[in-house]
């Protein structure tokens, strides 16, 4: 017989009638039932029930008085059916139960700081704080066990593909992923420093000009940014990148890994992916990451806003900016109170106001209305489709801002009514993204994703005369609102290479600084390439249902990218500083 165990708890089930078992695991709950004591013993697969008759072992029943939650239990026993009353059918291991005739107490534990139950509701900064107490619970480590299956899958589909899974530095250069980075100080080369990567980017295209075709790597990059629900300052990567290849070869490469992924939850998906245009994705979502499981779309409504006495939509009008409006479906009901609610939360994106009007026996209500003709308000409400109980909702601002207040409300409406089925998952590429954003702080052009990204090939000539409607060939996969993937066709050419930089005001100096080693590198013949990356965090979020990026990762940081377990950062000594050549600033 093995030392510690013959299965694992979760595993037993009413086949294994009869068998001798040898298992370890955790004391989960003791229930003391005058004569027989009851134990719950638990591993990473589940729990299984164990009882001590006195009448089967004295000795063992005896140990069993002195276990407490969270003992490290070794028990040797018979397996045997539940009396009928007895079955649990919520426990796969509900029909069995150990008749335990050995029990030996292999450590002790001290009272955990919550009680290790799914039902006892502990905040997530508590059981961040006590991963490795958190991680016994099945909530955690069935997404521990989910996101191992995931890697397994994304290995295995990239290997039968031809991919190579090469390494990439951590100790590096900076990568232009439009975060801040991550600096670390050089002991060797005193004043310098390494930058960790936003993404293996520059080297991945490195790996092309090196002749490599095909790469994929589950990598961890780092950006310095401010946490949110989606985001971590860590994070991890499916990093791919193809030599010879079209964006329809990647976008096939993406679309067979995620039908795979989904099939981990059992869940068949239609590829080929839907594609929008960027420009159609923000004219009727509003945003570039829409979510497509709800309809809900931005209705222009420039023909009636023109036409109309209200001053504020039509002097926006004169000014160069739109109106435009969404219809919540079944929000006629929404209070005075939620609407101011709805108006403030437009406001914290910049909206000067939020008009609204209530869709009562066919006619459109509101303080608004009379500032419309009939004929406007009854084209509104064909356009719009309103209906009884509908409540339409308008912002007038410059399109930026209509859009980023519209495209939030837009969510926040699906959240209130509940709009968006958890159980559903909408796919969607979002393709010809402009190449570059005009950045007014700065006064010059940004690229929208980096500066590798090629421009679309028929756009070539706006690039002297009009770059804010130059199209590129960026991509993104967003899946239920989130942008899950996101990649492009690079630039191959260095004259092309230098033109960009140009383009971005980025100097002849600073391009040799930055990107001397890469420019270089397409002089020595690059093939054309492209590639893509995605959040593996935010794949295991979709697949496990949840809503913090948090839960997924095994050892989050907190919202102020604190370690919660160890408390990084910390002071160092000032003899490590010195090492590193660096001097700390006084206080004031
Ligand atoms: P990008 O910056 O779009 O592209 O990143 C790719 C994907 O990584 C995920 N992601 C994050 N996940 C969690 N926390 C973060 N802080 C975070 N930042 C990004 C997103 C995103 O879609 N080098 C390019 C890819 C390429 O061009 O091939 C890149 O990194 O899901
Ligand atoms: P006012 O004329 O400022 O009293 O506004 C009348 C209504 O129009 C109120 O419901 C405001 O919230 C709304 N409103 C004001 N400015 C805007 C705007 N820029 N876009 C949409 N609605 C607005």
């Amino acid at each position: 017989m093995p030392t510690y165990r013959t299965s694992y708890c979760g595993d037993l089930r009413a086949e294994h009638e009869g068998t001798r078992q040898i298992l370890t695991g955790w004391a989960a709950k003791r229930r003391d039932h005058g004569g027989c004591i009851f134990i719950d013993l638990r591993d990473r697969t589940g729990v299984v029930q164990l009882v001590l008759d006195p009448a089967i072992n004295e000795k063992a029943h005896e140990e069993a008085a002195k276990v407490r939650s969270e003992y490290v239990l070794k028990i040797e026993g018979s397996a045997r059916r539940r009396l009928e009353g007895a079955i649990n059918p919520k426990l796969a291991t509900g029909e069995i139960e150990i008749a335990v005739d050995s029990l030996e107490i292999l450590n002790k534990a001290e009272t955990p700081p919550f009680a290790i139950d799914e039902e006892a509701n502990v905040d997530q900064d508590t059981r961040m704080q006590y991963r490795y107490l958190d991680m016994r619970m099945p909530r955690a480590a069935n997404v521990m066990r989910l996101r191992h299956q995931a890697s397994q899958v994304i290995r295995r589909h990239f290997d039968e593909l031809g991919f190579l899974e090469i390494e990439t530095p951590f100790l590096t250069k900076s990568t232009p992923e439009g975060a801040r980075d991550f600096l670390v100080p050089s002991r060797l080369q005193a004043g310098h420093f390494y930058a960790l990567p936003q993404s293996p980017q520059i080297f991945k295209q490195l790996l092309m000009v090196a002749g490599m075709d095909r790469y994929f790597q589950i990598v961890r990059c780092f950006r310095d940014e401010s946490t949110r629900s989606n985001r971590q300052i860590e994070f991890t990567q499916i990093d791919v990148e193809m030599s010879f290849a079209t964006q329809e070869d990647i976008f096939e490469t993406v679309e067979g890994l995620t039908a795979k992924l989904w099939r981990l939850i059992d869940v068949e998906i239609q590829t080929p992916f839907l594609r929008m245009p960027f420009a159609e994705a923000v004219a009727n979502y509003g945003t570039d990451k829409p979510d497509l499981r709800y309809d809900m779309r931005l209705v222009d409504i420039a023909p009636e806003a023109e036409s109309s006495e209200f001053r504020v939509f039509r002097s926006v009008l004169e000014s160069g900016g739109m109106t435009k409006g969404l219809r919540a479906e079944g929000a006629g009901s929404f209070s005075r109170r939620e609407i101011d609610e709805l108006t403030a939360f437009v406001g914290q994106r910049g909206a000067k106001g939020l008009a609204w009007m209530r869709c009562v026996d066919g006619k459109l209500e509101s303080p608004i209305a009379r500032f419309f003709s009939q004929e406007d308000l009854d084209s509104l409400s064909r356009r719009m489709e309103a209906r009884d109980g509908d409540l339409l909702l308008f912002v007038a601002d410059q399109p930026k801002t209509v859009h980023q207040a519209l495209g939030d409300l837009r969510v926040e409406l699906a959240k209130r009514l509940d709009l968006a089925d958890p159980n559903r998952y909408e796919f969607v590429w979002i393709v010809d993204f402009p190449l570059v954003e005009w950045n007014d702080d700065e006064h010059r052009w940004n690229p929208l994703h980096h500066p590798f990204t090629s421009p679309h090939p028929d756009d070539l000539h706006l690039l002297g005369k009009d770059p804010s409607k130059a199209r590129s060939l960026q991509y993104d996969l967003t899946i239920n609102g989130q942008e899950v993937w996101g990649g492009s066709v690079r630039i191959h050419q260095s004259e092309v290479q230098e033109r960009i930089f140009d383009l971005l005001q980025i100097s002849e100096e600073e391009q040799r600084i930055k990107f001397g080693f890469l420019l270089d590198a397409l002089k020595y013949g690059a093939p054309p390439h492209g590639g893509i990356a995605s959040g593996l965090d935010r794949i295991i979020m979709l697949l496990t249902g949840e809503s913090s990026i948090r839960e997924v990762i095994p050892f989050p940081k907190t919202q102020g990218g604190v370690c919660p377990l160890t408390n990084a950062p910390t002071p160092v000594d000032p003899e490590q500083l010195d090492e590193v050549h660096i001097q700390p600033i006084e206080d004031e």
